[in-house]
């Protein structure tokens, strides 16, 4: 085996085509349903394209611990259903007209169809877990739903007031780095995997998924919508204050400080401009503290491996922690 380094997204595309692509069927065979309106949104959302990073980091796990059935293939399906089922609901929340560049499902069906394709995906992504006739599968999927709807409530609940730092990481571990950690706990269940390596793995998904999320919230205030594919500055139009300004609300003058605080309580540019808030997040260093914070946990996410035995899969892993951090969408 070459113990060359990984270092493009082709080399590991490379390395789980057959499965990515056999993902891609099971999610085509599980999105179908007698009723027509389901089998439309269904098939829309997972047209839409989208990353596939979760199925491929179970993929991924499974494979280094040396799993080669065929369970990872459903399992992979299951995160990405569970992950459609929440972005189906996050855009109706969020009240976003796109998503991966084109109309989100709520603009094209209505809130009401979309939420109970939601609904209908989740169970279907359960139904398929259940065939594994495992309780710990089970057991992980259904605290990461409540988890899910935990930190979607507790951002609702937020909305237009200042967080600190640790409810930031609260909210976000919730929303979103729980899933990057389930979806390696379940590779690690798979691969026979002890709990020892199991919470490391964990750990490295949880690790990796904060990244993800505070790169996805820079890139909000920063990245164009053609590059991002959906709208940008959108935080702070629906009140969320995310790391960069939770940093500039700590150390901005008194000025700044009000200024950001009018924005996030009105729920709007209309006061004060997007730009003057860049400015002000420029002044305070706010980006690039956000940055080195999400480089901060993708290095933590790399330590966490330091457990596996070297392999194509490890490196594979280890490239991952690269490209969440240097992402442009
Ligand atoms: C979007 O996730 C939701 C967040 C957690 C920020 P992705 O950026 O993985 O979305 P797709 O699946 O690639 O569109
Ligand atoms: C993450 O929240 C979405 C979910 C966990 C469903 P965001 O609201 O920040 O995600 P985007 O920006 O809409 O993808
Ligand atoms: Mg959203
Ligand atoms: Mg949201």
């Amino acid at each position: 085996m070459s113990t060359a380094a990984i270092t493009t997204a082709k080399e590991v595309f490379d390395l789980l085509r057959d499965d990515l692509v056999a993902i891609e069927q099971e999610f085509e065979r599980l999105s179908t349903s007698d009723v027509d309106s389901i089998t439309e949104i269904a098939g829309y959302l997972r047209e839409g394209g989208g990353k596939r990073i979760r199925p491929a980091l179970l993929l991924l796990a499974a494979k280094a611990l040396g799993y080669t059935g065929s369970s990872s293939i459903r399992l992979g399906a299951v995160v990405e259903m569970v992950h459609t089922a929440t972005l189906v609901h996050d855009d109706i929340i969020d009240v976003a007209h796109i998503r991966r560049g084109r109309p989100s499902a709520n603009t094209q069906w209505g809130n009401s169809k979309c939420v109970l394709a939601g609904d209908w995906l989740y169970m279907q992504a359960f139904r398929v877990a259940l065939e594994e006739r495992n309780f710990r599968i089970l057991d992980l999927l259904i605290s990461l739903t409540q988890q899910m709807v935990e930190g979607e409530l507790l951002q609702m609940e937020r909305l237009g007031s200042a967080l600190n730092e640790q409810e930031y990481y609260e909210l976000i571990y919730r929303k979103t780095a729980c899933l990057f950690r389930v979806s390696m706990q379940l590779g690690c269940v798979l691969g026979g995997a002890s709990l020892q390596v199991e919470e490391l793995l964990g750990d490295y998904g949880r690790n990796l998924g904060l990244a993800f999320q505070i790169v996805d919230d820079v890139l909000d205030l920063t990245a164009s919508e053609g590059v991002l594919g959906k709208p940008t500055a959108s935080d702070l139009r629906e009140g969320k204050a995310t790391l960069a300004v939770v940093h500039a609300l700590q150390h901005g003058n008194v000025a700044e400080r009000a200024d950001i605080v009018a924005v996030i309580e009105d729920q709007s540019f209309n006061r004060i401009s997007h730009e003057r808030i860049l400015t002000i997040l420029q002044r305070n260093g706010s980006l690039d503290y956000a940055m080195l914070a999400a480089f901060a946990h993708a290095e933590a996410a790399r330590k966490n491996l330091s457990i596996l035995p070297d392999s194509e899969f490890k490196r594979a892993l280890l490239w991952v922690t690269d490209y969440v951090v240097a992402r442009e969408k």
